[in-house]
């Protein structure tokens, strides 16, 4: 007996935006790192699926089966491509104070720009792999939360709208051990009218 993974379709890895390669502080070897490992874990979503679609689940075993393994590590996968294809998208612009709705609901939120900003830098240096902005749907607030690896700790209803990568190849080849000025980098090249265009699309409200 499979699994129902056979209606699934294979994705392709989006193009990198040209912009994304003059980034202020993030330098264009960095982008291709990150823009490599985003190719494998697209890649890897594919062929997880593709086994899913022919493991034998009848030896399903929460200690150690194939299923198990094939399902744990596609949360990886899965989570590679969508955290990535969030950096990629908000980066490219002037960074500065948020604007827009999304500035509105920071302000609300954070208290502020500055304790926003303090706060999600925090999460940043208290993570090992991301931090994320994300809003809340049963609050309706926003959160800055931490994450460990491309699939740790993800709170469910809740909607990414910054994701900061602070694995080390995101600021290694930059900034050496130095993840702090990365981080100062990070928001240097957000484009907030990326960012208000998915609050505004996913229908988020003050
Ligand atoms: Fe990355």
């Amino acid at each position: 007996m499979a699994t129902l993974a056979f209606n699934q379709e294979e994705i392709k890895a989006r193009d990198l935006k040209p912009g994304l390669l003059e980034l202020d502080g993030i330098s264009r070897d960095s982008i291709e790192a990150h823009y490599k490992l985003y190719q494998g874990y697209v890649a890897k979503r594919n062929e997880i699926l593709g086994k899913l679609a022919e493991v034998d689940a009848s030896a399903a075993n929460q200690v150690y089966s194939e299923i198990r393994g094939l399902k744990v590590e596609l949360s990886f996968a899965i989570g590679g491509v969508k955290n990535h294809e969030i950096y990629f998208e908000h980066l490219g612009g002037q960074g500065g104070d948020p604007t827009g709705l999304v500035g509105d609901l920071i302000k609300r939120d954070f208290g502020g720009v500055e304790g926003w900003r303090a706060d999600l830098k925090a999460t940043g240096m208290s993570g090992r792999g991301w931090a994320w902005t994300a809003y809340d749907w049963d609050e309706g607030r926003l959160f800055n939360y931490v994450g460990d690896a491309q699939n740790t700790f993800p709170v469910w209803n809740a909607t990414p709208l910054v994701a900061l990568d602070v694995y080390e190849h995101a600021y290694f080849l930059d900034y050496q051990t130095d993840r702090a000025a990365y981080i100062e980098a990070f928001f240097n090249n957000l484009d907030w009218d990326t960012i208000n265009e998915w609050a505004q699309k996913y229908g988020i409200q003050k």
